[in-house]
């Protein structure tokens, strides 16, 4: 398999924020990797250096091969990018966007006719960018990102703020153009959703550094016997007093839902014991479920806290 993002120990600091603190990634032709983390991760920072955006304090950026300096204009042709947020021109219309777009790259409007059905806009070929809706906004960008073809494109958090339809939009054009072509991508999400149902490689980041990376099976299968169990009561959460302390297992109290967890690794073992424990201190359960660990767990487990937080 041919390499074509590498990254060898990059760095980048703003201050005394170390935005990247030395990260390796290499993505392969044809190869969907996600880039998953929390507010603040180092998300933006690491693909925009990709992106030829961002200068790297130190380390090493080759894009096919490539690295930036000297070779910007093949790079701009054979990438694709999406930025957290984009800004269109207010008072020119989708199709105007979209051939002004094509202009630079000398693509006509065949290709622009092309790239509306892509992204399914067909019907907003005369609205002002506007007066789209966020959904549409995404979908614009995206046929933005794709009308030259690129070979790597690069999507930084695509679907952040989409209801779950319009996420579904974008995921199935994502996965057609994955069946359809040869292109590389590398795209950003806080949702382990996103990363699970696109990507085959997926990197979890935080602070900086990456925390673990593979396919998910892989970032999963590690204690393939884990178990999680999550609860709550019917008295307030979390509960007060030293329930953390004297609990046999850790807990992790999600406040805002109500709602506990424990990882358990040997369940008929240990949730007998969870029971007892519970019964008797008298608490009360009001719902209880065993489920398979999945990556927003595994998050949580490295660093305490949840991916949505
Ligand atoms: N231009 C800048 N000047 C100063 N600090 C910056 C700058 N850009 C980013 N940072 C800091 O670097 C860290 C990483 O920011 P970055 O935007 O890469 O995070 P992110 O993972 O994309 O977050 P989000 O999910 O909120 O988009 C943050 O602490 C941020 O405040
Ligand atoms: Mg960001």
């Amino acid at each position: 398999m041919k390499p074509v993002i590498q990254l060898k120990s990059v760095h980048k600091a703003f201050q005394s924020v170390r935005a990247v603190n030395g990260i390796d990634l290499t993505v392969f032709e044809g190869q969907f990797t996600a880039i998953l983390g929390p507010n603040g991760a180092g998300k933006t920072t690491l693909v925009e250096m990709i992106e030829g955006i961002q200068r790297p304090d130190s380390g090493e950026i080759r894009i096919l091969g490539l690295e930036w300096k000297g070779n910007e204009k093949t790079l701009h042709h054979a990438i694709g990018l999406s930025l957290q947020e984009t800004r269109f021109i207010d008072r020119l219309t989708v199709w105007e966007t979209l051939r002004l777009f094509a202009s630079f790259y000398d693509l006509g409007k065949d290709r622009v006719s092309e790239i509306l059905e892509t992204v399914n806009l067909q019907g907003k070929t005369g609205a002002y960018t506007m007066n789209l809706s966020g959904g549409q906004r995404q979908r614009l960008a995206l046929a933005l990102a794709l009308i030259n073809r690129p070979k790597v494109l690069l999507l930084d958090e695509p679907t952040t703020g989409l209801d779950p339809n319009a996420r579904r939009d974008i995921w199935s054009i994502l996965l057609d153009l994955k069946h359809r072509s040869n292109t590389s991508l590398v795209l950003t999400t806080h949702y382990m959703e996103e990363a699970e149902q696109l990507c085959d490689n997926i990197m979890i980041i935080d602070k900086g550094l990456v925390l673990r990376e593979g396919t998910m099976d892989q970032l999963l299968s590690e204690d393939a016997a884990e178990k999680i169990i999550a609860f709550s009561f019917e008295t307030p959460h979390p509960p007060c007093g030293d329930f953390d302390k004297k609990c046999p297992f850790p807990v992790y109290w999600d406040e805002k839902n109500g709602k506990g967890t424990i990882l358990l690794s040997n369940i008929e073992g240990q949730l007998p014991q969870f029971l007892d424990f519970l019964n008797t201190r008298g608490f009360r359960i009001k719902n209880m479920e065993c489920r398979r660990k999945t990556l927003d767990d595994l998050f949580t487990a490295l660093t305490g806290r949840r991916l949505d937080e």
